[in-house]
């Protein structure tokens, strides 16, 4: 048994990545460590939580003595690291939980890993999930973000995954650590935290409340389905080589306002509501300090090195994706009334 270590595995991407190590690959155990943040949901995972290749280990990567141990306990193969503060507008608000989790953590693992493997260094991997936005914003609507562009962090968010991206790097470079690393585009899907655009629209479109537009609605996203990047994870964890980065993203870049209005058509038509009537909802509100413009990746490399390409269109990402939140309301009031966050005290605690 191969044993991996999951950081950030009861969070949106990582649960989705969880889920997929578990099912594909009964011959590895997966470990999901994840400090059950507001973001961490074990909810996310019932599907795989009593999986005899799965289990959760709760804590913090930014605790060096937890992480050391941690390793210690367990002889693992390879880490895929998600772990991270994730939401732009929280960075703006709090720059320092940002530095801890996703440089300090990132490099307490680095750190921890290049030691407990330094007699077998080339038998393992390290991965790191990066973000676009690494790579700031685009003005030029012919211009992509490539593996060669330069990196021009501009929020507190992109500025802490840049650095840790710099880190991972460093230490390929100086004690051979194996590490790839992706950079990919906005993630939508199943499992997703209602403060990002997707699910905060749909939430807000069922409840009746506004739908918060920051400035015009005029900033492009780059949108792919959770699925696909479990999938190139999935395929770069195992084929991608050594020191390389990947980008990953679907080419499918909508207009903030563009993709509001298809979210309220659809949902117009789920719910049964007169046409235009969710429309009604949109609200422009201030618009987020340092707003990027667009962000658009070239995902090229991935796809003619690897032969990894989406398995689905946009819209039948959103359609199911919609399909999902109205199916699992029951998961939506948990996480907006703050009771998910009792899921770990009954699973974990009081067995
Ligand atoms: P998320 O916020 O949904 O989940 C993050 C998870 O990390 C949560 O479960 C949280 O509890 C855990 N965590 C936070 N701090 C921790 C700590 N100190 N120790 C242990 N666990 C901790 O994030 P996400 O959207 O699933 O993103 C996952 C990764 O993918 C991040 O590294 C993010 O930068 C990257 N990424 C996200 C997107 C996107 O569109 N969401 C796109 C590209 C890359
Ligand atoms: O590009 C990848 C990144 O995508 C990830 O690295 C981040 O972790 C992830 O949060 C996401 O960042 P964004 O800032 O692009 O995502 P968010 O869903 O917060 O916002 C998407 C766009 O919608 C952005 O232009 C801001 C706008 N927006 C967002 C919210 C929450 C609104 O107009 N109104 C809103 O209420």
């Amino acid at each position: 048994m191969k044993k991996i270590l999951i950081t950030g595995g009861a969070g949106f991407i990582g649960s989705h990545v969880v889920r997929r190590f578990v099912n594909q690959y009964p011959h590895y155990e997966i470990v999901n460590l994840d400090k059950l943040t507001y973001a961490g949901n074990l909810a996310n995972l019932t599907d795989v939580e009593k999986a005899p290749n799965y289990s959760f280990v709760k804590g913090d990567i930014v605790d060096a003595h937890f992480v050391n141990q941690l390793f210690a306990d367990h002889n693992f193969y390879g880490v895929i690291h998600l772990a991270a503060e994730s939401h732009v507008d929280r960075s703006i608000a709090d720059p320092m939980a940002f530095v801890m989790t996703n440089v300090i953590g990132t490099v307490n693992l680095l750190n921890t890993a290049r030691i407990a493997w330094k007699d077998n260094m080339a038998d393992h991997r390290f991965y790191h999930v990066s973000t676009d936005e690494v790579y700031g914003e685009l003005h030029d609507p012919s211009t992509f973000f490539t593996e060669q562009t330069a990196y021009d962090p501009r929020s507190p968010y992109s500025a802490s995954k840049a650095s840790s991206d710099h880190f991972v790097r460093a230490y390929h470079n100086t004690y051979r650590l194996p590490v790839v690393v992706s950079n990919c585009s906005n993630n939508y899907g199943s499992h997703h935290f209602p403060e990002k655009l997707i699910p905060l629209m749909i939430h807000n479109i069922c409840q009746n409340k506004p739908l918060p537009v920051y400035g015009k609605g005029e900033n492009v996203r780059d949108w792919l389905f959770v699925e696909d990047h479990a999938r190139a994870i999935d395929l770069i964890f195992h084929e991608g080589k050594n020191g390389e980065t990947y980008n990953i993203g679907g080419f499918n870049e909508w207009k903030n306002l563009d993709l509001v209005h298809l979210l309220c058509q659809i949902m117009d038509q789920k719910l049964g509501r007169a046409e235009g009537t969710s429309a009604q909802l949109i609200t422009y509100v201030t618009d987020r300090a340092g707003h990027d413009l667009r962000y658009a990746i070239d995902a090229h490399k991935l796809m003619n090195e690897l032969g990894w390409t989406p398995s689905v269109t946009f819209e039948q990402g959103l359609e199911k994706t919609v399909e999902w939140f109205l199916a699992n309301q029951t998961w939506l009031d948990n996480v907006t009334s703050g009771n998910y966050a009792n899921y770990y005290d009954s699973m974990y605690l009081n067995r």
